[in-house]
């Protein structure tokens, strides 16, 4: 264990003169102080949890004690990222043994998507503080157990939706909720992202430097092929989501947020599939999903949002790669992930256009500052659920091709035996298995 990491986790709890028994994992205070250290563990650190490691090393009053990776080759390397003033963290192929950390105050979720659920209901069971990355969840029901189980702990559960902490879109979406383009009924959501193909490729030996059995966790068991392990795993419907809850997530988060929709959609339908790659991925290249709520606020407004997706052409759309057009009755708003916004008013006239980055130090900053504070984060796990069930709800619709009906209140599709049951999924046994799915 690096030095210091129990002073730190003391310092952090405000729990010094608490006796061991008493340090089990639901005593951590859910409110640190306002000038000392959180003890963070990074679970997942691979291509966005190695952005989570430097950006964590910028902030002076956390501290990483604790890195846990399946591969032994990226947890070495994640164990060198986070090493900061010679303190190098303590390593684990098994997330257990840093959710055991007393010392840990709050995780790092950045694994694959069939491990967010999973690990975060872990995590908090275990008294942790989670900051998981999007989509929150891998189906519809784990995101209303990680709501449940967040409530029940006291625990600060954040979503990877970094929009939300985004000084540039927090300032649209006032401006839209002031009335900027006046009632806003439609938006139309688009992901064009250029993607590459993950080709055909044969079942093959697990490489030595991977726990592959806790790689796949309580997903259904499938002999491990190259093109699944790592980040690849977004196109295979056992782990990931798609585009659509890969980058698609952020717009349709943001296109909720402006739209004014607080509970899921009524209806939804959609068409779609593999236009353009002709390879193993099993989601769609190509996908128009369009969601309806049938009442929304106090006038009962109808409301709309279209999401289109085209991952193989270089075209941006309204210039901007991944966005959402806002339709008013006095105006457009356009906004773009992580490049900006432009304001139209009547006959097409601009009126503002602003430049600006997705800014992820700012939503960390937010995190902590709930974690000191007990607030409810800019994206907390609520507010996750609901733009990740878009994701779901919109691959569900493209894998039938029909209308789904969809009851936002038990969260389950109606009268459809073939949809139906794709709002949970069914896992195998492992020791990570939600209950109560
Ligand atoms: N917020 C954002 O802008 C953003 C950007 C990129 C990715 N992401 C999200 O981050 C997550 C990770 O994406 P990625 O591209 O980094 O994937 P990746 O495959 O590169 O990394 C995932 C890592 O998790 C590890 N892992 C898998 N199972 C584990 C387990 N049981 N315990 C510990 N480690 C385990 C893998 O070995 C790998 O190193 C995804 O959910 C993705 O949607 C978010």
């Amino acid at each position: 264990m690096a030095q210091s990491t129990r002073r730190d986790f003391i310092k952090t709890t405000g729990v010094a003169t608490v006796g061991t028994a008493a340090l089990a994992a639901s005593s951590y205070a859910a409110v640190q102080g306002a000038n000392e250290r959180v003890v963070v563990g990074v679970i997942g650190p691979g291509g966005m949890g190695t952005h989570h490691i430097r950006t964590l090393l910028k902030q002076k009053d956390v501290r990483i004690a604790q890195v846990c990776d399946v591969d032994r080759t990226r947890l070495a390397t994640a164990a060198k990222n986070a090493t900061q003033d010679n303190r190098v963290p303590t390593t684990t192929t098994d997330m257990r043994r840093l959710l055991e950390n007393r010392d840990i105050a709050a995780v790092f979720i950045a694994t694959p998507d069939h491990w967010h659920g999973p690990a975060t209901l872990l995590a908090l069971a275990a008294g942790k503080h989670v900051y998981v990355e999007k989509p929150a969840s891998h189906n519809i029901r784990e995101g209303r157990l990680m709501i449940e189980a967040a409530r029940a702990a006291r625990k600060i559960c954040q979503v990877g939706m970094q929009s939300r902490s985004t000084e540039m879109n927090m300032t649209a979406m006032r401006m839209i909720q002031e009335g900027a383009i006046g009632d806003v009924l439609s938006v139309r959501v688009w992901n064009s992202q250029l993607r590459r193909t993950i080709g055909r490729v044969k079942p093959s030996a697990v490489p030595k430097q991977l726990d592959y059995e806790n790689w796949l966790g309580p997903a259904p068991f499938v002999p491990y092929q190259a093109n699944r392990v790592h980040g690849v795993w977004r196109w295979w419907y056992d782990f990931g989501t798609g585009d659509m809850g890969n980058d698609g997530v952020h717009d349709l988060d943001v296109a909720r947020w402006g739209l004014g929709v607080d509970s899921h959609p009524s209806t939804i339908t959609a068409l779609g599939g593999k236009y353009f790659f002709n390879d193993d991925q099993q989601f769609p290249d190509t996908q128009t999903v369009i969601f309806e709520w049938p009442s929304v606020g106090k006038n009962n407004q109808k409301k709309q949002m279209i999401f289109e997706q085209r991952i193989w052409t270089p075209y941006k759309m309204e210039g901007y790669e991944n966005g959402c057009a806002f339709y008013g009755t006095r105006g457009m708003f356009l906004v773009g992930h992580s490049e900006g916004w432009r304001l139209f008013g009547a006959r097409n006239k601009e009126l503002k256009t602003v430049t600006g980055r997705a800014d992820l130090l700012a939503h960390h900053r937010n995190f902590f500052a709930c974690v000191r504070s007990g607030n409810r984060p800019s994206a907390d796990i609520e507010i996750g659920h609901l733009a990740s069930s878009l994701c779901h709800l919109g691959n569900i619709a493209t894998r039938v091709r029909r209308v789904i009906n969809f009851d936002p209140k038990t969260e389950e599709i109606r009268n459809d035996k073939e949809a139906g049951p794709m709002v949970r999924r069914t896992y195998r046994a492992h020791w990570a298995r939600p209950r109560g799915v």
